[in-house]
């Protein structure tokens, strides 16, 4: 079974795709630098399973990135690895240039020099996908979707980062012939998402009593798809897409800001109820997101028809019910990933009890 080197792999996205490509049947290698979003508590029950290993490196460093490839006879490169959240992309982009941009960079050169050291039948087998979002197409109005068609007209330092990365990722493709794949994906929700975004921020909040702070009017939609159905895409666009293609993946759940809240806090109402009153009471409407996209939503026709993507969560309520019960059930996790130097999130765990 080939060997797929996984960038990111102990931040959300990247460990939740580690345990769908395990199931599957590959050897993984994860390689995370371990940022303020990267935890080891996201791999720990890997630990001693033989086919998984776990590189601690930034993909700034090209040679390390290199010998690594070389190291683990690498097939296939997933690449998560970045800087993911649009508020710390406003208040300190220079990150986001360096590791999304100068990252990206760093590890297409390094793919490049190890793909040509490969013989031919490996050659053509070797893919690099690139794991991209929907923020690169900007925002739409009432109507419509983004799809693989749709032009790049990033809004945030965040996804004009992924914007330039994506854009990296094609030209090695038609100057290097390096097998790229890029997939463009809607907002992830799910287990071990760091509490910044705003499913877990706010059941975090809620849980303490403190005020729910909704941007705007909370009239901003997102098309919300579960980290799990997410992973299983990228796993087929690496083992089925065509090198040059991207491939776009949503959850055809569409919600505003306010109706996520909301929904979150009728769950919460029924499994943690408070002493007194309901969540809802502690919404807070706040000062908005400067240049704050309005509205995504994601034909994934391609992947359907292209790939056989088939969404297993298909009503987001559902999902959302076990992803609250998920960090209910996760205190200590939440305590370990939010104590961390760099973390914006810091919650008096006291007020929970713990
Ligand atoms: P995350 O912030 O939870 O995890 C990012 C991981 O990358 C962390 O483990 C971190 O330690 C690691 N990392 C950061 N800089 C690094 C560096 N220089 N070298 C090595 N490792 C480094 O992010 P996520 O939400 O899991 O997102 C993963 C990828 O998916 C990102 O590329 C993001 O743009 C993309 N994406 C995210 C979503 C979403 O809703 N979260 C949607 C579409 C696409
Ligand atoms: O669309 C894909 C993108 O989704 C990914 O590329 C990003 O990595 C990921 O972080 C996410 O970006 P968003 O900005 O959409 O996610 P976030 O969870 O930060 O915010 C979701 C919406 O909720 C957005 O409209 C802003 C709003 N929000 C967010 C927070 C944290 C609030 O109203 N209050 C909050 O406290």
């Amino acid at each position: 079974m080939k060997t797929i080197l996984v960038t990111g792999a102990a931040g959300f996205i990247g460990s939740n795709f580690v345990e769908v490509a395990l199931a599957a049947g590959f050897k993984i290698v994860g390689y995370d630098a371990l940022t303020y979003a990267g935890h080891l508590e996201n791999i720990e029950e890997l630990r001693g399973n033989p086919a998984f290993s776990f590189v601690h490196a930034n993909i700034l460093d090209t040679q390390k990135f290199e010998s690594v490839l070389h190291e683990y006879s690498v097939g296939l490169v997933a690449h998560f690895a970045a800087e993911s959240h649009v508020d710390k992309s406003i208040t300190g982009p220079g990150a986001f240039i360096e590791t999304n941009v100068n990252g990206t960079f760093s590890i297409l050169n390094a793919a490049r020099s190890y793909f040509e050291t490969l013989e031919p039948a490996a050659k053509k087998e070797f893919r690099f996908l690139h794991v991209s979002t929907d923020e690169v197409f900007g925002t739409l109005g009432a109507s419509g979707k983004f799809s693989e068609t749709t032009p790049y007209a990033p809004n945030s330092p965040y996804s004009a980062s992924k914007a330039a990365s994506d854009l990296l990722v094609r030209a090695w493709f038609h100057t290097y012939g390096l097998p790229t794949i890029i997939t463009n994906c809607s907002n992830n929700y799910g287990p071990k998402q760091f509490p910044e975004k705003l499913i877990p921020h706010m059941i975090f909040c809620a849980l303490q009593g403190k005020s729910l702070p909704v941007y705007g009017k909370g009239e901003n939609i997102r098309d919300w798809i579960h980290v799990k159905d997410h992973a299983r895409g990228v796993l087929l666009a690496l083992t089925r897409g065509i090198p040059g293609e991207t491939y776009c993946f949503g959850g055809n759940s569409e919600r505003t800001n306010l109706e996520v809240v909301k929904a979150l806090c009728v769950e919460l109402d029924s499994v943690r109820p408070m002493k007194v009153g309901r969540f809802e009471s502690l919404i807070k409407f706040v000062a908005d997101r400067p240049g704050h996209d309005f509205r995504y939503a994601i034909d994934d026709s391609k992947a359907q028809r292209e790939l056989g993507f088939v969404r297993k969560y298909s009503r987001f309520e559902d999902g959302l019910r076990e992803t609250v019960r998920w960090y209910l059930e996760h205190f200590e996790w939440s305590k370990k990933v939010t104590a961390k130097d760099g973390a914006k999130t810091t919650y008096d765990w006291s007020l929970l009890g713990g």
